[in-house]
């Protein structure tokens, strides 16, 4: 049993619509109860923060997240969106370094550092994402790749910074596949990422980090993964579209 309080958030992707959207988050919302004692957040597209965050109501246990920002707070950044806006529509939560983001959309370290920063000097709570793919694991450098993002991603932020943050481990050869990875090999380096986060930080710091699993997290799976010592919740991509399986999700992290 982890001293951690649970987190799983629903990643909702570029999916649903403005309906869809507000009948799930109602739906999770009416049934936030099934979670325990697990955090619950839900990341709609950016569009539809505000009517998901209507549709909780003003007083609601599930956490409001956004999938992605620009490090900057306002200016001439076409098409992008400024930490305090999502602050603003009700956000506390913002994944940052989606492996997609990172693959799709060119983010670097030094960008998902740039953007880590921001959304703390914002308020926000960052989902900091890191991962290896399939060709990593195979060549036996998923501990260098993910020291690397962890180190690049976090650099420069204080031990009271550190403390606040999420992380999230997600084998990008995981994401999306229906292979996830298996609880010793996903333990493993959560154990690393706690060492790292000590080494930055103090092990003290590590001890309060929570560490979020992602890659094909469902209700059939959860299970085995939550009681692993370092495995603090998940980051749920596809499951997290269905009610249900979001919820079974998170019951399995909740006591
Ligand atoms: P998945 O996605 O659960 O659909 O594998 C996880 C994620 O990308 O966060």
């Amino acid at each position: 049993m982890t001293h951690r309080r649970t987190i799983v958030a629903g990643n909702w992707k570029m999916n649903l619509d403005r309906a869809k959207a507000r009948d799930l988050a109602a739906a999770v919302a009416a049934r936030a109860a099934e979670a325990g004692t697990t955090e619950l957040v839900l990341c709609p597209p950016a569009v539809y923060v505000e009517t998901v965050a209507a549709a909780l109501g003003g007083s609601s246990p599930v956490a409001l997240g956004a999938q992605n920002m620009h490090d900057h707070s306002s200016g001439a950044f076409t098409g992008e969106v400024a930490p305090p806006m999502l602050l603003d529509l009700g956000c506390r939560y913002v994944i940052l370094g989606h492996s997609e983001r990172r693959t799709l959309f060119g983010e670097t370290d030094a960008v998902v550092n740039a953007k880590t920063r921001a959304a703390l000097a914002a308020g926000l709570t960052p989902i900091v994402c890191v991962g290896e793919t399939l060709e990593e694991r195979e060549g036996g450098r998923t501990a260098a790749v993910v020291t690397t993002q962890v180190q690049g991603s976090l650099a420069g932020l204080t031990p009271t910074d550190l403390e606040k943050i999420v992380v999230a481990y997600e084998p990008v050869w995981a994401i999306g596949t229906g292979k996830v990875a298996t609880p010793l090999q996903a333990q493993e380096v959560h154990a690393l990422i706690r060492g790292l986060l000590g080494g930055l930080a103090s092990p003290a710091v590590a001890a309060k980090v929570r560490i979020q699993y992602g890659g094909s997290v469902k209700p059939d799976n959860a299970a085995d993964l939550a009681v692993q010592p370092d495995i603090d919740g998940a980051l749920v991509g596809g499951a997290s579209l269905k009610a249900d399986d979001f919820l079974g999700i998170a019951k399995a992290f909740g006591v």
